[in-house]
């Protein structure tokens, strides 16, 4: 599978994430990629809306993780600052990989070996004019 849209604004980046919130199950993980700016936490905030969570979302850097409770739980990691898989484990962060809610990760690169099959990626480049691209595919060798 692998999809492509164009999302020439920040608010057509959060609907696109409500459309992948509305399907959503349990367990879905979806790793945000793109650089710093991309709209991976614009994509994570119209997810969490899809699931009817309205508090404000932002990158959980220096919270590593942050919980919210919807029609589904979400988990949203950023990974940023993390510096080993080990450090991961450690933390206890494995268990949102398998769990009853959607596991959104920001700069999941590190821990890319432990991401389970299924893991849904969301690659985000930003183009000249601000628009992105975002490309979705649940392959894993991707460019
Ligand atoms: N077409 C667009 N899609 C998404 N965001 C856009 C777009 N155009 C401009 N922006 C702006 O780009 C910024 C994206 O910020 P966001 O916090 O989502 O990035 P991020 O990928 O999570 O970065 P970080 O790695 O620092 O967490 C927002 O300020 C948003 O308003
Ligand atoms: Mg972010």
């Amino acid at each position: 599978m692998r999809e492509s849209y164009l999302c020439r604004t920040p608010e057509e980046m959060e609907n696109l994430g409500k459309e992948y919130g509305k399907k959503a199950k349990k367990g879905t993980v979806i790793s945000l990629r793109g650089s710093l700016g991309a709209g991976k936490t614009v994509f994570a905030r119209g997810l969490a809306r899809a699931l009817g969570i309205n508090e404000s979302i932002v990158s959980p850097t220096f919270t590593l993780i942050q919980e919210y409770d919807g029609s589904l739980k979400m988990y949203h990691m950023d990974l940023y600052r993390l510096s080993s898989e080990e450090d991961f484990i450690a933390l206890g962060g494995e268990d949102f990989l398998y769990s009853d809610g959607v596991c959104l990760i920001e700069w999941s690169e590190i821990i890319d070996e432990m991401l389970p099959s299924g893991t849904l990626f969301v690659n985000i480049k930003i183009n000249e004019d601000q628009s992105r691209i975002v490309e979705v595919t649940d392959e894993r060798s991707r460019s």
